[in-house]
């Protein structure tokens, strides 16, 4: 199969599908990797280094989706991208489609076969390649917290270890996953006082053990969540329903009760965001305050780090993608985990929360892949 790696176009995305070391593994394969020119900048990739792995490289996005039967990337293909897809070819990224009904009808109209990486499950019932960049922005929840929290910054002011004598900040961690859990591991490491909210006992009573009682675990109410972040100096908003719409767990009203100069961080923003007065950021413009609370929601954290990141998410996706290039449809048919990730395919939205949360007609991996 010929695999095509353009560069990410969105906004301060610096993450690349492929790393050298992933075209090398495809190259020994038997495929055919196509690299758009600089897709590799912004983790220090040179053209050079790919061609060395056995990349060709190209000048333009263009040629790359012209050229290869499967595309790989990192974030959702933008309005520009979508119109280059086309009907047998494999896009596989991450997608987002819930929030994103504009997406949905690009890639619906396009024809393509789009696996989208958050919806990819594991036999242990995980999002294995959502799980790398939920601990890379779970790490990175609590660093955005600490500069947003500083004055200069429109925070109260404070230090989230505090200092001896002085106590330090209360960090409130709404969902206990893997973003949850890192958000909290880091808290917890610069000396803050956490708490994690979940709706899952098995997942707080794990966490209980986990943290060894160096973090209190809350079963997740809307009192529970009210109580929590009044007292709190930074939220996280780290829930998922896979596949749907992120639950709104803290209305405009709410903001009031809450303390001038706090932190809202909504990791979930991806899936639309679990405060109700998210709205996506970037990283050339991060923060914004409503009701003298900040909120940080920036859609593609791990995007800041993409050297880490694009390392970490190419030890997940690598089999996945090697089984794509080589079976084909058969690896979606053979593997019911992969197929899971099948998200759109010839026109059809094949994932039944995703065409819940855009109120669009759902089949079945199964059934549009039986032809
Ligand atoms: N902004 C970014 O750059 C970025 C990066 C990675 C992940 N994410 C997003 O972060 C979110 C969390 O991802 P994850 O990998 O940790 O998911 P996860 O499935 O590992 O964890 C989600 C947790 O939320 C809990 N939950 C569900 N409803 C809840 C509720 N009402 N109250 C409390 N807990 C509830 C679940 O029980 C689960 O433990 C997702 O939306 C994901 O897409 C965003």
């Amino acid at each position: 199969m010929r695999v095509g790696v353009p560069k990410e176009i969105k906004v301060h995305e610096y993450r690349v599908g492929l790393t050298p070391e992933a075209v090398r593994e495809y190259r020994s394969a038997g495929h055919a990797v196509i690299v758009e020119t600089g897709a590799g900048a912004g983790i220090s990739a040179s053209d050079a280094a790919y061609e060395a792995a056995g990349a060709r490289i190209v000048a333009s996005a263009a040629e790359v989706f012209a050229e290869a039967d499967m595309i790989v990337k990192v974030k959702e293909p933008q309005p520009g991208e979508w119109a280059q897809l086309r009907e047998g070819q494999i896009l596989f990224t991450y997608l987002h489609l819930a929030p994103d009904p504009a997406q949905a009808a690009g890639l619906v109209a396009s024809g393509v076969t789009a696996i989208a990486y958050e919806t990819v499950t594991d036999r242990f019932g995980g999002l294995p390649l959502l799980a790398p960049m939920s601990e890379v922005a779970g790490r990175l929840a609590i660093e955005a917290a600490a500069v947003s929290l500083k004055r200069p910054a429109g925070g109260r002011g404070m230090l989230i270890g505090g200092v001896p004598g002085v106590p330090p900040a209360r960090i409130v961690v709404i969902g206990g996953g893997v973003v949850g859990t890192h958000a909290a591991r880091m808290a917890a490491g610069l000396g803050a006082d956490v708490v994690i909210l979940d709706r899952s006992l098995p997942r707080l009573r794990q966490l209980d053990e986990l943290f060894g009682g160096r973090v209190r675990t809350r079963f997740s109410t809307l009192d529970a969540i009210e109580t929590e972040i009044f007292a709190a100096d930074v939220v996280i908003g780290a829930v998922l329903i896979p596949g749907a719409a992120a639950p709104r767990l803290v209305s405009r009203a709410q903001l009031s009760g809450m303390k001038r100069g706090a932190v809202l961080v909504d990791v979930a923003i991806d899936q639309g965001g679990c405060f109700e007065t998210s709205h996506a950021t970037t990283h050339a413009d991060p923060t914004y305050e409503v009701d003298g609370v900040i909120h940080y929601c920036v859609a593609n954290m791990p995007g800041a780090v993409p050297l880490t990141s694009s390392y970490a998410l190419n030890n997940a996706t690598l089999p996945f993608g090697l089984a794509l290039a080589s079976n084909g449809l058969d690896a979606i048919r053979r593997d019911p985990h992969l197929a899971a990730g099948l998200n759109v395919h010839r026109g059809n939205i094949t994932n039944a929360p995703v065409a819940a949360s855009l109120q669009k007609p759902y089949r079945s991996a199964e059934e549009v892949l039986a032809g």
